[in-house]
């Protein structure tokens, strides 16, 4: 399966066990913090990543664009094979890229956890959920904010997350939006009490308590973990609020 042979398939089923990620299971999801590393300092990748999982947070999201799909570059898989050598930590990969099913490979083979890809590229999400699912990962997908619900709901049923966007992607440090919070009872409404609902954009402590409640578990921060020179606070102020209103692994 992964290029990588020192990582497993039983690899990666233990990891997952281990972070009580079990999308199919009748409990709901703990609540998640994800720390996006778009905000980190890329010259020290592997120390900021070390830093925000001793600091408590959960998942590590991975900000993948390709500059067509969203108008930004960032980074690719050989970012992603370098942090799994780097860390034990569930990465959980976004892809902002048009081609997904061209890449999924790179990504699986780097060592992924979880892959997220967006339902307006227009490609079959089915033999792309397949591929991750064949190889032992989890996989889901992304929606943007003007998106309607409908288009991925049938869908819902395949994935292990769905991760809707609170901003249009692209970018860090931008405003929240508040009305694609409607999708996540939609989502909920078709799909296995377990699976990961994650949101991206604009979360901050003020922001995170609509999200959680409109039923989201996952929570994906870059600049309200990384800005400041308290990294370790930022974390846990963001903890204790996902702590509030949802259980914790
Ligand atoms: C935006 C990315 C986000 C981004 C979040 O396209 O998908 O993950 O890093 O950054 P903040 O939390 O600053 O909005
Ligand atoms: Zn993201």
């Amino acid at each position: 399966m992964s290029s990588d042979s020192s990582i497993s398939l039983s690899d990666f089923a233990t990891r997952r066990q281990a972070h009580g990620v079990d999308p199919r299971a009748d409990q709901p999801a703990p609540g998640r913090l994800a720390p996006s590393i778009l905000s980190s300092d890329f010259s020290r990748l592997a120390r900021d990543v070390e830093h925000v999982i001793g600091a408590g947070a959960d998942w590590i999201h991975v900000d993948v664009m390709d500059g067509h799909f969203v108008p930004n570059l960032t980074i690719g898989a050989p970012v992603v094979k370098s942090l799994r050598q780097a860390t034990d930590g569930f990465l959980d990969v976004h892809l902002m890229i048009d081609e997904p099913d061209r890449y999924m490979g790179d990504f699986i083979d780097a060592g992924s956890d979880m892959v997220t890809f967006h339902i307006e590229t227009g490609k079959d999400p089915r033999p792309i959920l397949d591929q991750l699912h064949q190889a032992g990962r989890l996989g889901g997908l992304a929606i943007r904010p003007m998106t309607p619900v409908e288009e991925i709901l049938p869908y819902v049923p395949e994935c292990d997350m769905i991760l809707v966007m609170t901003v249009e992607p692209g970018f860090g440090g931008q405003s929240f939006m508040e009305e694609p919070l409607q999708k996540i009872a939609a989502i909920r409404e078709v799909a296995a009490p377990g699976l990961e609902v994650q949101v991206d954009g604009g979360i901050t402590v003020d922001t995170l308590p609509q999200a959680r409640d409109a039923g989201a578990n996952v929570f994906v921060a870059g600049s309200a973990v990384f800005k400041g020179d308290d990294v370790t606070g930022n974390v846990v102020a963001l903890k204790e609020v996902i702590c509030e209103g949802r259980p914790t692994v």
